[in-house]
C-alpha cells in the first residue's frame, strides 16, 4: 500500500453545526486529486484539517508516516510536535497568495527553510533560485509582491511552499482571485509538478483542468463526499443529482 494521504471518518463542527461529517479517502503517491463542490460544503475546512491549520473533532488524518488521530491521547507537547512535523510535510497555497508584502520574492522563498529547517543562506538561495526558475520567476527575485501580477504572486507562493520540499501540495482555489488571462500560467505550474510526480490536492472550479489533469475527482456536498471517481466518470456520468446540478453551472 503506498497511499500518501489517508483520511478516515474526519469530522469537524463549528459551534454545533457540522462542516465535515465523516470524510474518508486516500491519495496515492503522485496522484492529483481535485475537490469540487458548492460554496460552504467544507472544501477549505477539509484542506485545513489536512495540514493541521484546523483541529478536527473526530477521525484520523495520515500524511506519510505522520498520523493525527483524535483518539490518540498525546501530551500537549507531543501533539504540537506532531502538528509542526505535519506542516513541514504539507505545502499549502491559498486563493489570496499570502506572501509577506515587506519581503522580496527571494526572501519570501528562503525564509521558511532558513528559520524552520535551519538551512544556511547560501544553500537556501541556491534552491530558491532553482525553484523560482521553474515557476518562471527567475527574473523577478528582487521584486516585492506588490510589483508582481496576481499570476506571478501566486507562482511565488507556490515556490515558497515548494522550498520546504513538501511531500504533498494543497491548493485552495489557487486561481479564483486571478484575472482570467492569468489563470493558465498557474494551472501550468500544477501540471508541471504533476509531471514531476508531486502529490497534489486541489480545490478548484477549473473543470477543464480537472478533466485534463486529475487522477481523481472528489465531490463534496454539505460536509460529505457524495461521489468520487475519474474525471471521465464524474464529468460524463455523474451519479448524484447534486453533482449534476453543480456541474451544470461550470460545464
Ligand atoms: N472558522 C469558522 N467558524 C465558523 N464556521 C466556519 C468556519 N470556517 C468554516 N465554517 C463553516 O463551515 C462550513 C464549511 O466552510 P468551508 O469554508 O470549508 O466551505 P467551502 O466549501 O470552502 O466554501 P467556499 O467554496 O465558499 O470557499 C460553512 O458552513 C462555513 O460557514
Ligand atoms: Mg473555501
Amino acid at each position: 500500500m503506498n497511499s500518501l494521504i489517508s483520511v478516515s471518518n474526519l469530522q469537524k463542527s463549528f459551534g454545533g453545526s457540522a462542516a465535515l461529517s465523516g470524510i474518508s479517502f486516500d491519495v496515492q503517491v503522485s496522484e492529483l486529486t481535485v475537490i469540487i463542490g458548492p460554496s460552504g460544503c467544507g472544501k477549505s475546512t477539509l484542506l485545513r484539517c489536512l495540514n493541521g491549520l484546523e483541529l478536527f473533532d473526530g477521525g484520523m488524518v495520515r500524511i506519510g508516516d505522520i498520523t493525527l488521530d483524535r483518539k490518540a491521547n498525546l501530551s500537549h507537547g507531543d501533539f504540537n510536535n506532531l502538528l509542526r512535523n505535519l506542516r513541514e510535510e504539507v505545502g499549502m497555497v491559498f486563493q489570496s497568495f499570502n506572501l509577506f508584502p515587506h519581503l522580496t520574492v527571494l526572501e519570501n522563498v528562503v525564509l521558511a527553510p532558513m528559520v524552520v529547517r535551519k538551512v544556511d543562506r547560501r544553500s537556501a538561495e541556491e534552491k530558491a533560485r532553482e525553484i523560482l526558475n521553474k515557476v518562471g520567476l527567475g527574473e523577478r527575485l528582487q521584486h516585492y509582491p506588490s510589483q508582481l501580477s496576481g499570476g506571478q504572486q501566486q507562482r511565488a507562493a507556490i515556490a515558497r511552499a515548494l522550498a520546504m520540499s513538501p511531500k504533498v501540495m494543497l491548493y485552495d482555489e489557487p486561481t479564483s482571485a486571478l484575472d482570467p488571462g492569468l489563470v493558465g500560467e498557474v494551472l501550468a505550474i500544477m501540471r508541471k509538478l504533476d509531471d514531476e510526480g508531486m502529490t497534489q490536492v486541489v480545490v478548484t472550479h477549473e473543470m477543464n483542468f480537472a478533466r485534463d489533469v486529475a487522477d481523481r475527482v472528489i465531490v463534496l456536498a454539505e460536509g460529505e463526499i457524495i461521489e468520487s471517481g475519474s474525471p471521465q466518470e464524474i464529468f460524463t456520468a455523474p451519479r448524484d443529482e447534486r453533482t449534476r446540478n453543480f456541474l451544470q453551472r461550470y460545464l
